[in-house]
């Protein structure tokens, strides 16, 4: 399905390994290449371009990044956006409203509530008054169930990325141990549905850790892959790594940096520096995991699109 790149990954040997870089930004630009051509030739045809309409509420400074990062994939792509800026007190009913417009608007393909959202507000509620067949996060429990059930749907776009990015690197997955820390309806769940189904990549035996899981060290020391999406920097250390491993972190989390001009930098859930060299193949972060998320994304809504109109 993808092509080969055609510069070698950044390739490091200790100890006889050679670790190899899961380049998210390069896999990703392939994805919105390929897309950024599919879009032009729908034009060309007089076919509906796709259209990716984008909710934020309020002003997280991390939600804000990721927004822009979406709208500015569909610059690239040649997607129509249309972001949504709402105050952080928005009513849940008002932000209902705006959601139920953007349903019936039918030039939308797809919509996205970025997350979190304020505490006054339900997320699965919002969640539950997406159109599914608009659903293009896949966090609607329509779009769950039909992944579950291995049917065509959108799947959560970062467990979807981490998917396209083992395809494009050609890792072998089927079975392997896939050990998933966290648990959460975003990453961790579909992540463990989909490295578990018989597909490829998938075909993983997987477990699935989280706060309460005893002897986390062991069992993250048994994994041929482990994916960390816990949100916690650093927490993934070299003795918890089984030599040869495939480390996917799907964390970003700010943390202070008085030295750099945004007073932060971005930590992944895996402490890179000394779990790196010991690995077969890592993503690094930044420039991992998340370019794939927005790519899944930018699939997600091009597939919305197709389904509606052609
Ligand atoms: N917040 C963190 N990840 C995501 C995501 O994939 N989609 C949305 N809508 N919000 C998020």
């Amino acid at each position: 399905m993808f092509s080969p790149f055609g510069a070698p990954a950044e390739r490091n040997f200790v100890v006889g390994l050679r670790m190899q870089i899961l380049d998210g930004k390069k896999a990703a630009q392939s994805i919105k290449d390929d897309l950024r051509i599919e879009v032009a030739q729908r034009a060309n045809e007089g076919k509906k371009i796709p259209h990716l309409a984008a909710i934020l509420v309020g002003n997280n400074g991390a939600s804000e990044t990721y927004v822009a990062a979406k709208v500015k994939a569909c610059e690239e792509t040649g997607f129509k956006s249309t972001l949504v800026r709402l105050a952080d007190d928005i009513s849940e009913f008002k932000l209902l409203e705006v959601i139920e417009d953007l349903n019936e608007n039918t030039d939308v393909d797809g919509i996205l509530v970025q997350l979190p959202l304020p505490k006054h507000i339900s997320s699965k509620k919002v969640i539950n008054a997406i159109n599914p067949d608009k659903d293009v996060d896949g966090f609607h429990p329509m779009s769950v169930g039909k992944m579950v059930e291995g049917l065509p749907t959108f799947i959560p776009a970062t467990p979807y990325g981490i998917m396209l990015l083992l395809e494009h690197y050609k890792i072998e997955t089927k079975g392997k141990h896939a050990v998933v820390i966290g648990r959460s309806n975003i990453v961790g769940r579909p992540m463990s549905i989909l490295l578990s189904g018989n597909s490829n990549p998938g075909n993983c035996t997987v477990t699935i850790c989280h706060s309460h899981t005893q002897n986390l060290k062991e069992i993250c020391l048994q994994g041929d892959i482990i994916v960390a999406a816990l949100g916690i920097p650093e927490f993934v250390k070299p003795d918890m790594v089984k030599p040869g491993a495939v480390i996917i972190d799907v964390g970003i989390t700010r943390v202070a940096d008085s030295t750099r001009k945004s007073g932060f930098k971005l930590k992944g859930d895996v402490e890179y520096d000394t779990v790196a060299p010991s690995t077969s193949w890592i993503t690094p972060v930044p420039g991992g995991v998340g370019p794939m998320t927005i790519a899944a994304l930018m699939k997600n809504t091009f597939m919305s699109c197709k389904n509606k109109n052609d």
